[in-house]
């Protein structure tokens, strides 16, 4: 998705039908750029309109992030200051963004935290080296930059919280049987809506932490996108029947995690240990437990301990795991 081709969208996405002569003119490029760039576009209901190529509309067209209507909608009496955010309209993938342009620049863990949103990832990440798509406009994908006294091994149910912020705003706005899984996958029916990849670097010059969260949550999907993910994923549309506003979402997601983060500071992971568990699909259930040496261990998934560690009941009894990746076995 290059600039010419964003700045063709932004133009349509009033939803009025626009000439490709006038198109043409605010782009200063010829028609037959216009043609050739709305043609391959792969953004869906952008249609031609009328005899000889009269226009172009984008039906339906989607809500661009905008830092207005983000800060609008923050809560909880959350000032704009706290939070520096950063709208791009792509990039490779917003946590590389922030550990490059923005790791050294952290020096006080009082400093407001840094949010960059982007409308396109070129190169989103996932867990486990895995790649997370979306096209344009389809997802909510964006990350935190957050710097905290606490040091690398005393973060580890740092993601945990994370997910309890997110099924808090869900709950907020009556988005219903929204649920976690151990560590960290956001899932509706057994199917993945969101996920949170955490990357950690510990700074040189003194004993804190700059902590990248990332977070991605599918909006309303392509049929594209659902072809080339393997996995089994949902979007809030399918769920709710409604396009939410991005920044809605957004809005009341920094609120809720610039909270989480300060009580995780304070308090650590112990204060959310009873709410993660309260949100976790899979609790009491039989599970496979894949570890990252390919070994699989059988148990019942039986809560989480003080640092966000799994505890299984395995048949040799209880054991807690720091890794792994989880799933429903069936009977
Ligand atoms: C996972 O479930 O594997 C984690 C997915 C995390 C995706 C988000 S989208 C915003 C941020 N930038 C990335 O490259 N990845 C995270």
């Amino acid at each position: 998705m290059n600039a010419r081709k964003i700045s063709v969208l932004r133009l349509l996405s009033d939803g009025e039908i626009h000439s490709v002569t006038s198109i043409a003119a605010y782009i200063q490029c010829s028609t037959t750029e216009i043609h050739n760039t709305l043609r391959h576009i792969n953004i869906p209901n952008i249609i031609l309109i009328g005899f000889n190529n009269k226009g172009y509309w984008w039906k339906n067209p989607f809500n661009w992030l905008n830092e207005d209507l983000i800060f609008k909608n923050l809560v909880r009496n959350i000032v704009d200051k706290v939070i520096y955010l950063r709208i791009l309209d792509h990039v490779d993938s917003t946590n590389n963004y922030l550990l490059l342009n923005e790791l050294e620049k952290r020096q006080d863990i009082n400093d407001c935290i840094s949010v960059v949103a982007a409308e396109l990832q070129t190169n989103g990440r996932g867990r486990w080296g895995r790649s997370w798509h979306s096209g344009l406009g389809e997802s909510l994908t964006f990350s935190i930059g957050w710097l905290t006294s606490r040091s690398i091994s005393c973060l580890t149910g740092l993601s945990l919280v994370i997910g309890i912020a997110i099924i808090r705003v869900f709950n907020s706005l009556a988005i219903k049987n929204v649920y976690l899984k151990w560590p960290n996958d956001i899932l509706f029916n057994n199917k993945k809506l969101g996920g949170i990849l955490i990357e950690l670097r510990k700074k040189k010059t003194d004993s804190t932490t700059y902590c990248v969260i990332g977070i991605g949550i599918n909006f309303r999907l392509s049929d594209n996108i659902k072809c080339l993910v393997k996995q089994n994923i949902i979007d809030l549309f399918t769920i709710t029947g409604v396009s939410i506003d991005r920044n809605l979402i957004l809005g009341r997601l920094l609120s809720e995690l610039h909270k989480v983060l300060i009580d995780f500071e304070k308090y650590s992971f112990n204060y959310f240990m009873e709410e993660w568990i309260s949100y976790h699909g899979f609790e009491g259930k039989k599970v496979n437990l894949f570890l990252p040496n390919d070994s699989v261990i059988e148990g019942i998934a039986s809560g989480v301990d003080p640092n966000g560690a799994l505890v299984l009941l395995t048949e040799e009894g209880k054991k807690i795991f720091n890794v792994g990746d989880i799933s429903l076995r069936l009977k």
